[in-house]
Order: structure tokens, then sequence, then C-alpha cells
């Protein structure tokens, strides 16, 4: 089933990203396509990363081929070091430059910190880290004129989030890690934050059904009266890329409605 196409929030100036060069790891669904659109109504040139399903990351680039960017979708599997330095290659030859990198993608398998599958949890630890980790040199370089990377981080990094630990302790990692690259990419011009929400209300998830339960009770716990929509966060994600936000480095922003100031 496709999801409604996301639609411009009328209150919300879009920055002018024009010219601009994006990468999304995970462009092709959920939030990551949400990030995608508001890109492109921005302006943007927007690289559609997936891994396994070319139809959706196509189904994306010709969902915004109205707006005043355009896209083009990318295969790589961003855990593996290999294929981000590839990746990361294609770019410089297609483009020779990158100005936003934002890295969206990320799985979940749930399960319990006493009894957890390895290879799992190491796979969402490259999948959460390989992308700046390994990418780093190559985004230096790809960026000399200076860029924006922006991580997609999770409220279960800082809080315990039932059945979350393997992308909640990747997700700490990831936000440790961009702590460390924005120290040593600010002199760059680069800067390097993390927009982190909570449980999101995607179109597309086959959680709804069974979940309803538990999505029902957050919307009631969220101030700003719902879940967090992929809207909702990709607004956030795209006031990072514009020019209001040069001073900012190393952040967390939670963009969750404030559903992290319940006790
Ligand atoms: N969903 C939530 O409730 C929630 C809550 C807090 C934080 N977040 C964070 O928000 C971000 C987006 O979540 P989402 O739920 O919108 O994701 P999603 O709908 O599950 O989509 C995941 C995307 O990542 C891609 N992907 C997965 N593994 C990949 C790999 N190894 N290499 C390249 N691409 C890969 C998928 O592509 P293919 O389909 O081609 O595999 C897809 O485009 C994630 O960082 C997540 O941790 C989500």
């Amino acid at each position: 089933m496709s999801s409604p196409t996301p639609t411009p929030t009328p209150h919300i100036q879009e920055p002018n990203l024009s010219g601009r060069v994006a990468l999304v790891t995970g462009g092709s669904r959920g939030l990551g396509r949400a990030i995608v659109h508001r890109l492109c109504r921005s302006g943007a040139h927007v690289l559609v990363n997936y891994q396994r399903n070319e139809t959706a990351a196509q189904q994306v680039v010709e969902e915004v081929a109205d707006t005043a960017g355009t896209a083009t979708a990318i295969r790589a599997d961003v855990s593996s070091p290999d294929e981000v330095r590839s990746l990361l290659d294609t770019v410089a030859q297609q483009h020779g430059r990158l100005d936003i990198f934002i890295h969206n993608a990320a799985t979940f398998r749930p399960m319990e910190a006493a009894n957890v599958d390895l290879d799992v949890f190491y796979a969402e630890q490259a999948l959460a880290l390989n992308p700046l980790l390994v990418g780093a040199p190559q985004l230096a370089k790809l960026m000399e004129g200076g860029g924006r990377i922006i991580a997609i981080s999770g409220n279960g990094a800082s809080e315990v989030v039932p059945g979350y630990v393997a992308p909640g302790v990747a997700k700490a990692a990831l936000e440790a890690l961009v702590r460390y690259l924005a120290v040593e990419f600010a002199p760059r011009g680069i800067s390097v934050n993390a927009v982190a929400t909570a449980m999101l209300d995607k179109d597309d998830d086959p959680r709804r059904g069974h979940m309803r339960d538990l999505m029902t009770m957050l919307a009631a716990r969220t101030p700003a009266g719902h879940l967090s929509r992929p809207d909702d966060v990709a607004n956030a994600v795209v006031w990072l890329c514009g020019p209001a936000t040069d001073w900012i480095h190393g952040q967390v922003v939670l963009a969750d409605g404030g559903l992290g100031l319940r006790a």
C-alpha cells in the first residue's frame, strides 16, 4: 500500500536549497521518504538510498517530479563498510560534492537486553555507525565547501523502550559519534547534528494494527496532541539544513511533540 504524498505544512517556510546535492540513507520509506519530499520541495537534488526495495525508491523519485528539486534512487547496504565507500565514490564521480548527508536508515527487531541475538545486535550497530564512521574521510572531501550531516536517532537512545535494546544502544553510540565528528568537522564548515524522535505514526507501518493501543496511549500522552508523524520530524531535519542553524554543532534535537517531557 502506498502512503499519501506528504503535503507542505502551511506555516513552514522552506529553506532555499536549490543547487544543493543531498543524500538520504533509507530514503525510500517512512521518515526518509518524508525527508526526501521536504528537501526536494526546497529545491535540492536528492539521492534516495535504499537497500532492498527498488520499486519503493523509484516511486519516491516519481512522487517528487513536480517539485522544485529532483531525485534519483541509489542502492547500497550502508551497514557494509565497502558499500558505504563505494556509495560515496559514486557521489564523488557523479556530482563532485555533497552538501547534505542525512543518515536515516535503520531496522528494528524486538529483543530483550538479557537475551539478545548478537548477530542482529551488531548488525544494527554497523547500520547506525558505518555511514558516518567509515564515510567520514570521504564526507570531509565531498563537503570541502561546507555541509550538513544529520543523523536520525530515537528516544530509545536515552530512555528504555521495551524491546528496543539493539537500535537503542546503536543510536546512543551514534549520538556520541555525532558529538566527536561535530568537533572535528566544525572547523571545515561542516555541522554534524542528530534529530531524535519517538514512535512514528506512519501510514505504511505494519505495526499499526497490533500496536494500535500503544499508539493511542502515546498519542494521548504527547503534549502537542498526536504521535510524531514523518512530516513533523522531516520539518526539523530540513530546518537544520538551512542557513539559520550555522551555529548549531553536535546537538541532538528532540522532535517528539513534547512526549519526552512527561515523567
Ligand atoms: N518508526 C519509529 O517509530 C521510529 C521511532 C524513533 C526513531 N526512528 C528512526 O527513524 C528513522 C526512520 O525510521 P522508519 O521507521 O521511518 O524506517 P522504515 O520505514 O523502516 O524504513 C527504513 C528505510 O531504511 C532502508 N534501509 C534499511 N536497512 C538498510 C541498509 N542496510 N542500507 C540502506 N538502507 C537500508 C530501507 O530500505 P529498503 O526498504 O530498500 O530495505 C528503508 O528505506 C530510523 O533511523 C529509526 O531508527 C523511528
